[in-house]
């Protein structure tokens, strides 16, 4: 087990990502990201998608899923639409995102996400300390 010396030298050596976190929409927090090669959910993704398939085999209603700190819902792309990050990277990285408002941009994520496959029968419940990134993900609210 590290002492809390060792935690605060790892914290102290991470990047400080807090200022992309609570935005309006995900287009600064996949920016910063792709620009440091971000792929952690890409690696998990294979680790879920086993547990997910196990779980479903003994269960016949849809799989809830909880994703604790789940920012602006990445994982649930990623689950749900069988989306990579190249391709989350390539969607807010468009040329017409820079120049759109927040709303607008809300707007175009919500027709994108309606008219691409849910592959996965699973709901994802998203749990962040971040507000605006969850509202971004529940805009109905
Ligand atoms: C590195 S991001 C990961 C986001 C997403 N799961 C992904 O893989 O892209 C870390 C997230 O954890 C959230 N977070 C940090 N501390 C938290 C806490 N104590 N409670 C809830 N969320 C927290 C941040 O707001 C941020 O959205």
């Amino acid at each position: 087990m590290l002492a809390d010396t060792a935690f605060e030298d790892i914290n102290e050596a991470k990047a400080d990502m807090d200022h992309i976190y609570n935005q309006s929409d995900p287009r600064a927090y996949f920016h910063e990201l792709n620009k440091l090669d971000y792929a952690i959910p890409d690696t998990a993704k294979p680790i879920f998608q086993k547990l997910i398939g196990h779980l479903q085999q003994h269960q016949r209603e849809t799989l809830h899923i909880l994703d604790l700190g789940c920012s602006y819902g990445v994982n649930a792309a990623i689950l749900k639409h069988d989306l990579s990050m190249d391709e989350l990277y390539e969607h807010w990285g468009q040329k017409k995102m820079t120049d759109a408002t927040s709303e607008g941009v809300v707007a175009y994520d919500q027709q994108f996400f309606n008219d691409i496959d849910t592959s996965e029968d699973i709901m994802v419940i998203g749990l962040d300390q971040a507000e605006n990134a969850i509202a971004y993900g529940c805009p109905w609210s």
